[in-house]
């Protein structure tokens, strides 16, 4: 099977689980229910809950244990998305070619399904298959990984850095906090749901600690070079916004050759690995080539 249907595969199972996880729109209270399921169905690449998949594949883990992670860092990215986009924050009004959930809703139901999609992550894998252990080790991971030591960690440093230049290092910290951590817990759950000793633990965040950059880095080049159609969001906002992003640092050019050494840094890291981590690799040069 080609990791095109390996994919078309996965991301499937993953609307699957997100439709069932999902509060009835038919029950009170309705627009809380509809902004929830309307932020989290019928769009969006899956790109954190493949990665849970394929490295969850690499260990051999059933891919029932795989699901409750996948569908668990899809909901806190899909949160992450409602917020972000807030007048508060990014004050976008279009995602995933449609109006953004506080449009579409209002602000105030935007915020709680935000809120409520971040618990229900946590409940899903509170409740998951396997062992408590892995239970409590996936709860940790994501916890981290989302809060003021990951993604919410990170978009502060997003918004006080903007409307300034900073360096090189700085910029990767935001990176990595902002969109590095929660990419980095994905794989790393997956790969805990296969038994993953530690030193394979360790070399696999070398892997996605260079794919979360890049995906970073390759959001804020689109955000220049594409079209807020082929985006199905606002192009050109980083740059009216004043964002502090890789191509505003080192250009265009500059940003493109760091995502090409970042890509090599996610080969080497994978080097030791049998084609049971084609999956993984094909997900490292889709971050790097993505257009949308
Ligand atoms: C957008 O993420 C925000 C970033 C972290 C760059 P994605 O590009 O994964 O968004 P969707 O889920 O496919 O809409
Ligand atoms: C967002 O980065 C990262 C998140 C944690 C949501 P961006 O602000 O660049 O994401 P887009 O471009 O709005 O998707
Ligand atoms: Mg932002
Ligand atoms: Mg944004
Ligand atoms: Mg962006």
């Amino acid at each position: 099977m080609t990791t095109d249907v390996v994919f078309a595969r996965w991301r499937e199972r993953t609307e699957r689980q997100l439709h069932r996880s999902l509060p009835d729109p038919q029950t009170p209270p309705h627009g809380l229910h509809q902004a929830m399921r309307y932020a989290a169905l019928g769009g969006g690449k899956h790109m954190r809950p493949l990665l849970v998949y394929a490295a969850g594949q690499l260990f051999d883990a059933d891919e029932t244990l795989l699901d409750a992670p996948a569908t668990a860092v899809e909901l806190i990215h899909v949160y992450s998305l409602v917020h972000d986009d807030l007048p508060a924050m990014d004050d976008d009004d279009l995602r995933r070619g449609r109006p953004t959930t506080h449009i579409a809703f209002d602000e105030a139901t935007a915020i709680l399904a935000g809120d409520a999609l971040q618990t229900r992550a946590f409940e899903l894998l509170a409740t998951a298959p396997g062992s408590d252990a892995l239970r409590v080790a996936c709860l940790q991971t994501l916890a981290q990984a989302a809060g003021a030591a990951g993604m919410c960690g990170g978009q502060a440093l997003d918004i006080d850095a903007t409307g300034k230049q900073q360096p090189v290092a700085a910029l990767e910290h935001m990176h990595a906090l902002k969109t590095g951590a929660l990419i980095r817990a994905a794989v790393r759950m997956g790969a805990l749901c296969g038994g993953a000793a530690p030193a394979e633990l360790a070399t696999l965040d070398r892997f996605a600690s260079a794919l979360g950059l890049a995906f970073q880095v390759r959001d804020d080049i689109l955000d220049i070079e594409a079209s807020s159609e082929q985006l199905g969001k606002t192009a050109g906002k980083d740059l009216t916004q004043e964002k502090s992003t890789f191509p505003a640092l080192l250009g265009v050019d500059g940003a493109k050759k760091h995502l090409q050494s970042l890509l090599e840094k996610m080969q080497d890291s994978l080097a030791g690995y049998s084609e049971r981590a084609d999956a993984l690799r094909a997900l490292g040069q889709l971050a790097v080539e993505r257009n949308h």
